[in-house]
């Protein structure tokens, strides 16, 4: 009788609750009856960039930095302890680079001259020390010749900051003809930061090359392969596509240091380094030790996607590099090789082994096609240079592979006049996906849940294809992963889900960060060199990402969708393959809110469960000593005759799941 009251007193004026502190139930209607919309399997995903040593020093699991002393400094990421150049005496030997002779993409090698043995060590240092773990085994490499003298063996061992071994073996190198070696060892200890140290039984000069050094446990096991942990979490978000290889990676600084995805590809040894555009970006983030060794390349990159289910999505250069750098544009009688690289992409990925480029893949083990579906043309282009150069691309593309769907770009804002320009240009070309940025405030994602309610139907379908709310500013280094932000995204994704018929593909931005080496924060995930953790903003992906469904059915008050009034934003799917009636809650609230959903159009089971996410301050965060204190918990839930009612928690993601009879 008193709730009655209550809610005579309170619906009227606000529409909901909170009378004198005393909480009012709401009434949430779920018609399941009929699907709105098909949710495209496409819906959540991954976008992947080299950026905070997410690839050298991160996925991928080589340890020695500066493999082939290509980088600017060819002797970077080095140490000679005792060499000649410290101390004169003793005079234990000399490391120099020299360059082989003739074209070459891997320009240099290493040349130490050993003049005393037993004092004589060449260290490297690993991407901020090398992550080693007790009792797995480590695969080394090498190319070496041996130019002169009496050199018998190449010794290497992990050795801790005061020097001490902590496993190693060694290499018996012959002759003066390049040859590739191969040895395996075991860790003895384990240790965030060791070094491989390397030395010489035998004095002489001798030649080496592509030094590496892999854990045996990679992902799926494959030799020189990628971190099994990193891989892991990935594949755990159930993700619906793979955008690789960025971002402003794509583009570059100048189109010199652009992304050229046929240099990544092909025997490891020969894919030509390249500066890493985010080595020195940000004044308070440099990293001149940060290059890109193309260890992975588009090759592993379809292989990723392929292995974690997920459609590859390429996004390639247009012919402009980065606006925010220097926008060098290709001009446009000169833009054929750009768009050559685009049609050979698809060759690459989809043609047959008796094709030029799909017989490159087959040469790297890949017999069968990539099923690629998608191409993304241009990253963050804005104005008419690249309405203009798309064009080209996609007249080519349709041309020729008339299945293809091209994804085009909307600018870095998710507002303003670049926007609103390529929004009105790409629509007047039909054009199908457009890529749409947003790095905004917690607050901005919360107000922004119906921003595709608005959305023409008729027009072209959105990729949402980088987004995370900033805590301080966009690309603060101060921003943080914590609750408020992937909170306020799980909201906003409520609305990306309603308007499933509008958005196709999201993904939020950048992945991930190496704890030490990172350039931009917040990221979705971070690693050091042993372990890895999801943030509260993965954790919000995963719910998503794991319960996509396959059809977007109604929630309401009121006949109104549940967009923030009364803090309290709700998106409901069905899953017709798992059979599933899957309903996603986010209650802003600072207090906790009671509400009962009663399902209609479909005959529900009468136990359920709910995965909530949620924490008691909106500052905080997970770290590597506490990975999960944000991450989902189940609860058990009742459905009687139709309704469920349930006390969301204050300030929580809920995921309710239900069987569909
Ligand atoms: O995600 C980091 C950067 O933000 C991307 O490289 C770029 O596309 C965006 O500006």
């Amino acid at each position: 009788m008193k709730n009655r009251l209550l809610k005579n007193l309170t619906l009227g004026a606000f529409g909901f609750f909170s009378f004198a502190g005393i909480a009012q139930e709401a009434n949430l209607t779920l018609d399941a009856s009929k699907s709105i919309a098909k949710i495209q399997p496409t819906m959540y995903g991954i976008f992947f960039e080299d950026i905070n040593f997410a690839a050298d020093g991160g996925l991928y699991a080589e340890m020695i930095k500066n493999r082939s002393f290509e980088f600017l400094d060819p002797k970077m990421g080095w140490i000679e302890p005792n060499s000649q150049k410290y101390y004169m005496n003793p005079k234990s030997g000399f490391a120099h680079v020299t360059m082989y002779s003739g074209e070459n993409t891997n320009r240099n090698y290493v040349s130490v001259k050993v003049e005393d043995a037993l004092g004589y060590s060449l260290i490297n240092e690993g991407f901020r020390g090398m992550g080693i773990k007790e009792g797995l085994a480590y695969n080394l490499s090498l190319f070496a010749s041996v130019e002169e003298g009496n050199i018998a063996k190449i010794n290497v061992a992990f050795i801790d900051e005061n020097g001490h071994e902590l496993g190693g073996t060694s290499i018996a190198p012959k002759g003066a003809d390049w040859k590739e070696y191969e040895a395996k060892f075991t860790a003895n200890q384990t240790l965030a930061k060791a070094k491989l140290k390397i030395t010489f039984e035998g004095t002489g000069t001798i030649n080496m090359d592509m030094i590496s050094l892999f854990p045996e446990d990679t992902w799926k096991g494959r030799k020189k392969g990628l971190r099994k942990d990193i891989v892991q979490l990935l594949d755990d978000m159930n993700p619906g596509f793979l955008r690789f290889p960025g971002g402003c990676i794509v583009e570059g600084r100048t189109l010199a240091q652009r992304y050229q995805w046929k240099k990544t590809v092909g025997p490891i040894e020969d894919r030509e380094l390249l500066i890493n555009r985010w080595n020195t970006e940000f004044d308070h983030r440099p990293a001149p030790d940060y290059f890109q060794s193309f260890g992975i390349g588009f090759f592993e990159y379809f292989q990723l996607a392929e292995d974690m289910g997920a459609a590859p999505l390429p996004i390639l250069g247009c012919g402009i590099a980065c606006q925010f750098n220097t926008g060098e544009l290709v001009p446009m009688e000169d833009l054929d090789p750009y768009v050559q690289d685009a049609l050979d992409l698809i060759q690459f990925a989809n043609g047959g082994i008796d094709t030029p480029w799909g017989k490159v893949r087959n040469d790297m083990g890949h017999p069968d096609t990539f099923d690629m579906k998608y191409i993304g043309i241009g990253n963050e282009q804005w104005g008419p240079e690249y309405i203009e150069r798309y064009k080209v691309f996609e007249k080519a593309i349709k041309t020729k592979y008339p299945e293809m769907i091209i994804v085009s770009g909307s600018g870095p804002f998710p507002e303003g006049d670049y926007f609103e320009y390529g929004w009105e240009e790409l629509k007047k070309l039909n054009t199908e996906i457009v890529d749409e940025h947003y790095y905004r405030s917690p607050e901005w994602f919360r107000e922004n849940a119906t921003r595709y309610d608005k959305y023409d139907r008729s027009g072209p379908k959105v990729f949402a294809g980088e987004y995370a709310a900033q805590s301080v500013a966009i690309a603060s280094p101060d921003n943080k992963n914590n609750w408020e932000c992937a909170l306020s995204e799980a909201a906003f994704m409520t609305g990306l889900e309603r308007n499933a018929d509008v958005v196709y593909l999201t993904s939020y931005a950048p992945l991930m960060a190496h704890e030490e080496g990172w350039q931009w924060t917040p990221d979705l995930l971070w690693f050091n060199n042993l372990e890895s953790y999801g943030t509260p903003n993965y954790y919000v992906q995963k719910l998503f990402g794991t319960n996509s469904g396959t059809d977007l059915v109604s929630i309401s008050e009121n006949g109104q969708a549940l967009t923030g009034q009364h803090d309290l934003y709700a998106s409901a799917v069905k899953d017709l393959f798992k059979m599933e009636l899957i309903i996603k809650l986010v209650n802003t609230a600072k207090e906790p809110q009671e509400i009962r959903i009663n399902i209609a159009g479909v005959k529900v089971a009468s136990k359920g469960e709910a995965y909530i996410l949620s924490s008691n301050n909106l500052t905080d965060e997970n770290s590597f000593n506490a990975p999960k204190a944000i991450s989902p918990f189940q609860e058990e839930i009742k459905i009687v005759k139709g309704i469920v009612r349930l006390s969301l928690k204050e300030n929580s993601l809920s995921v309710i799941k239900l069987r569909l009879k």
